[in-house]
């Protein structure tokens, strides 16, 4: 493995730390390396692995489409887009759609709407510690120090409101507010819950102002925290819905889903990307719906992280002195440590599970909607064991 790492060192640009494991395959929620050492994955490539690795379903899936055509170009609409759109739409409760790559890809997409249909005078906000991506304007939106630095200037006219400020929130918001965009479980942040009152306010506020609500759902939706969205979780519908990661099992696709009044934000050529909605990813995409939606996934993640998260309480017990706070819905589960958790991870790594850090203290877990009991009992066991070291 050192070698493979000093032969990115040459050829890469240095963007990404990369975890020192040569990886062979995947099978199901586990990773293989090449020396054949088997690792629990609750990384899950970062929330996009929702069917794990290798789901049989997706992999046939992506062969009978490739056999008929990879690409078209969007000239052409496609049954299979219509398949996989007609269910998304369903699941969603929305009215239209624009089919993209990535979560980046998605959120640029809904500031180009939003500016087109509210003009360009229009604020736009996003949430204190949020983050929607790396892109220009996905990065306008994010508020990490740290990733932004050297990059700007950054978009005009897009400011933060303060994360479950309500005054915050009354005070910055009025007639010229375009839209504010919320991850309702903000993931990268360290799995941080939006509270009832703050969606409370923001849902008056905008009957009174007639802004757009983006729930950035890239990371918390498609079933993660035990319902479609994370917004599911409160009385509450947004006007505009973006999803990534796991919608396309493993291959890029992401999804702008809107209400009908939306329908007049793009005109023929005002937007467009060649890969968008790509028919791969859709029949992928198609078989994730299937499993998430009707064959229950979205109930497993619901129910096996309520289990995951009460036995984390109890580990909490244990350890106070090193557990601060267990939080998130679902397959999304953060656990604030009391210091960082690098070596935490390293040491997790030796036990054959794979997990990450994020803000520092926060090891995030991410596991497939897939996950069994046996394999939460698997973590659990081995973080015990862990905790006691460290
Ligand atoms: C909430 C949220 N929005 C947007 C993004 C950006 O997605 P992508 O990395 O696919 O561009 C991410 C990625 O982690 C995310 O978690």
């Amino acid at each position: 493995m050192k070698d493979l790492l000093k032969e990115e060192e040459k050829l890469f640009l240095r963007t990404y730390k990369r975890i020192p494991i040569n990886i062979s395959h995947g099978d199901g929620v586990h990773l293989i390396a090449k020396d054949g050492t088997r690792y629990l994955d609750f990384i899950g490539g970062l929330g996009v692995n929702a069917l794990g690795h290798a789901h049989p379903g997706i992999t046939e899936a992506i062969n009978k489409q490739t056999a008929k055509f990879s690409h078209l170009s969007n000239y052409f609409i496609t049954d299979i887009q219509l398949e996989f759109t007609t269910k998304l739409l369903k699941y969603s409760n929305m009215s239209k759609v624009f089919l993209t790559n990535s979560g980046a890809e998605t959120v640029e997409a809904a500031i180009k709407g939003i500016r087109r249909l509210k003009g360009s005078e229009g604020e736009i906000f996003s949430l204190t510690n949020s983050f929607h991506g790396r892109t220009y304007g996905a990065l306008s939106l994010t508020d990490r120090k740290e990733y932004k630095k050297g990059f700007e200037p950054l978009l005009p006219k897009i400011s933060t409101i303060k994360f479950n400020d309500e005054e915050d929130l009354q005070k910055k918001i009025n007639e010229k507010t375009a839209a504010v965009f919320v991850e309702f479980l903000q993931g990268e942040s360290g799995v941080k819950l939006i509270s009832t009152l703050f969606v409370k306010l923001l849902t008056e506020l905008k009957q009174k102002y007639n802004f757009a609500i983006v729930a950035d759902c890239i990371q918390s939706g498609v079933g993660r925290t035990g319902k479609p969205f994370a917004f599911n979780h409160f009385e509450f519908m947004p006007d505009i819905i973006l999803i990534a990661k796991s919608i396309g099992g493993g291959l890029p696709l992401g999804a702008m889903l809107t209400k009908s009044e939306f329908n007049e934000s793009f005109s023929y050529g005002s937007h467009g990307t060649t890969f968008g909605g790509n028919p791969v990813s859709c029949a992928a995409g198609l078989i994730v719906l299937e499993e998430v939606f009707e064959n229950g996934l979205m109930k497993n993640a619901e129910e096996l992280g309520n289990y995951f998260k009460n036995e984390l309480v109890e580990l909490k017990k244990l350890f106070p002195d090193k557990m601060k706070e267990i939080r998130g819905l679902g397959f999304m589960i953060g656990v604030e440590m009391n210091d960082n958790c690098t070596l935490l991870i390293e040491k997790l790594m030796k036990k054959n599970v794979l997990a990450t850090c994020t803000n520092k203290n926060v090891l995030r877990l991410l596991p497939p909607l897939i996950t069994t009991k046996n394999d939460i009992d698997f973590f659990l066991y081995n973080f015990h064991e862990v905790l006691k070291q460290i």
